[in-house]
């Protein structure tokens, strides 16, 4: 009977060690695509808050933000998404609100990724040609982080 504990608690040891050790195995890419992400909401920020007239127009810092959310989205972050990285896996609760759908929608979620794409494009084009030129396509710009996350992301706790 003793052994028996024993190796019952063994197993239970090792079960919460190979748990660790498989969230340890996400932790980077899911820093690394939440990062991403920020930037995105970095430089979308500034685009929104002179859309709003919370922020005055700036040609030279709203170019500059339209280019660097564009460059972020163009970037190949594939590597980023491992299957099996999602807020269901064992230890990834908290860690991330990635839904586990994400693996299972090709081509929609490559799809909605490329609507942002197009729409940060258009940004990219004329953000520095003035406040009417945000105003216009921002609203693009945010439909496409929207319908993503509304799709593949759980809402925050
Ligand atoms: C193709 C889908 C997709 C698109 C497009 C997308 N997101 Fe996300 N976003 C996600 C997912 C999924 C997460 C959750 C990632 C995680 O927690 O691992 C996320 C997380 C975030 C977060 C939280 C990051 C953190 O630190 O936890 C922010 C902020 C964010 N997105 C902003 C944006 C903005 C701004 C845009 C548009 C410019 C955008 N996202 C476009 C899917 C998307």
């Amino acid at each position: 009977m003793k052994k028996i504990l024993s190796v019952v608690g063994t197993l239970a040891v090792l079960g919460a060690i190979s748990t660790s050790v498989f969230a340890v195995e996400f932790e980077r890419e899911i820093k690394a695509r939440q990062s991403v992400m920020q930037i995105y909401a970095f430089n979308l920020g500034i685009l929104g808050a002179m859309a709003k007239g919370e922020k005055e127009y700036e040609a030279g810092l709203a170019q500059t933000a339209a280019n660097n959310l564009n460059a972020a989205i163009l970037m190949n972050n594939g590597a980023m998404w491992p299957m099996g990285s999602d807020m269901s896996a064992p230890g990834l609760a908290g860690k991330t609100r990635a839904k586990a759908n994400i693996w299972t929608s090709f081509p929609k979620v490559v799809e909605t990724h490329k609507s942002l794409a197009v729409a940060s494009a258009a940004m990219a084009d004329v953000a520095g040609t003035g406040l009417t030129a945000i105003r216009s396509n921002i609203g693009a710009v945010g439909k496409g982080c929207q319908s993503c996350h509304e799709a593949f992301r759980a809402p925050k706790k």
